[in-house]
């Protein structure tokens, strides 16, 4: 009989300091107005500077481990998907491995910007379908504020920090993820970068006054490839699975613009309750995005056994991706 995938646990953390679009107003030239209507940001999140990517990796990974019943020391494996680690080494994983104690668990990043927690859910997907006793850790952690420029009001409004997790593990039940749908096309990698701090260019004075250590978006560019990739992916797991739009009874999609969201909605036919949004209170969190809103449907009661569930994303690279359950 066949192995199925189920998330047994969610959990978040938002770090404690509110920015709001007032207080952007004061610093830089922009309008809570023009953010609000633009994207459906009225705050965000900023990290403090004592709590790096792996603090908040390793909050949000304690709340899903107590609602699963999990101990640390029963992991198999953790993923991180992240564009902002502590440090290029080691990974986030292997510090959220020491600090949760995790000592059995095999631990790595993995870089798919926004798509990353539905990548590390495919990825826990397949190790679970093999051997369905396997427990496998899934986060998405971003501090997006330390790699945004806080003079490019077309950037710093948009970003937030949080990280968000989920427990996976088998059953034999046919339920749990349904379908992974995963999609890249790098040829158009240079409408969202962060083009130093790697090896393609040196780390030089002129290289950090062009400012290339800070996240540059073509938003435009962004947003029409987003809506094109996220409305097929979307129809591509509803057809997959053999559903209609009509099955699909909550969209997760990561939470980059409200605009979007809505786009989304209308194409696919959908009412309002069935999509979900909290794009207004945290911004876009990339990674972290959608194990933020799961772990939120999740324990608000929205998300209840037996409910289809489909979660979408799109981000630099560009990826974007699918993941279909039965919750
Ligand atoms: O997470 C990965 C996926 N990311 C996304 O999906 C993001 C996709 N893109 C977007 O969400 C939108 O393109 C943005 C929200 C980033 C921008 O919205 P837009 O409607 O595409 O605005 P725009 O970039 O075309 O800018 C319109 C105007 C410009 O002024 P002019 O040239 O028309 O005079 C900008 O300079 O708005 C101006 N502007 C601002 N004004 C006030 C840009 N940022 C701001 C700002 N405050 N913060």
């Amino acid at each position: 009989m066949a192995n199925n995938a189920v998330i047994i646990g969610t959990g978040s953390y938002l770090p404690s300091r509110v920015v709001t679009n007032q207080d952007l107003e004061a610093e830089i030239d922009t309008t809570d107005e023009w953010i609000r209507t633009r994207t459906g940001i009225r705050q965000r999140y900023i990290a403090s500077d004592n709590e790096p990517n792996s603090y908040l990796a390793v909050k949000a990974s304690e709340h899903a481990l107590n609602m699963a019943g999990v101990r640390p020391s029963e992991l198999d494996l953790i993923i991180v998907g992240t564009l902002t680690p502590d440090m290029p080494m080691p990974s986030v994983a292997c510090l959220v491995q020491k600090e949760l104690g995790a000592l059995k668990a095999g631990a790595f990043d993995l870089s798919a910007t926004c798509s990353g927690f539905l990548y590390g859910l495919a990825v826990a997907d397949k190790f679970v379908r093999d051997n369905r006793k396997m427990k496998v850790l899934v986060i998405g952690s971003e501090v997006l504020s330390r790699r945004v420029n806080w003079e490019d009001r077309t950037t710093c409004v948009l970003f937030g920090d949080g990280a968000g997790a989920a427990v996976v593990t088998g059953t034999r039940d046919r339920r749990g993820i349904l379908s992974t749908h995963l999609h890249a096309d790098g040829r158009l990698w240079e409408f969202l970068t962060i083009k130093a701090l790697g090896t393609a260019c040196p780390i030089t004075p002129e290289i950090l006054d062009k400012g290339w250590q800070y996240i540059e978006m073509s938003g435009r560019d962004v947003f029409k490839n987003a809506v094109r990739a996220l409305e097929a992916v979307t129809w591509e797991a509803i057809k997959t699975n053999g559903w209609t739009s009509d099955d699909v009874d909550l969209l997760i999609c990561h939470q980059a613009n409200m605009r979007i969201l809505d786009y989304l909605r209308e194409r696919l036919g959908l009412p309002e309750e069935k999509v979900f949004i909290n794009i207004h209170k945290y911004g876009n969190t990339s990674a972290a995005s959608i194990p933020i809103a799961l772990d939120e449907a999740n324990r608000s009661g929205r998300l209840k056994p037996g409910m289809n569930l489909l979660m979408v994303s799109f981000g630099g690279g560009f990826t974007w991706g699918a993941v279909a359950m039965e919750w």
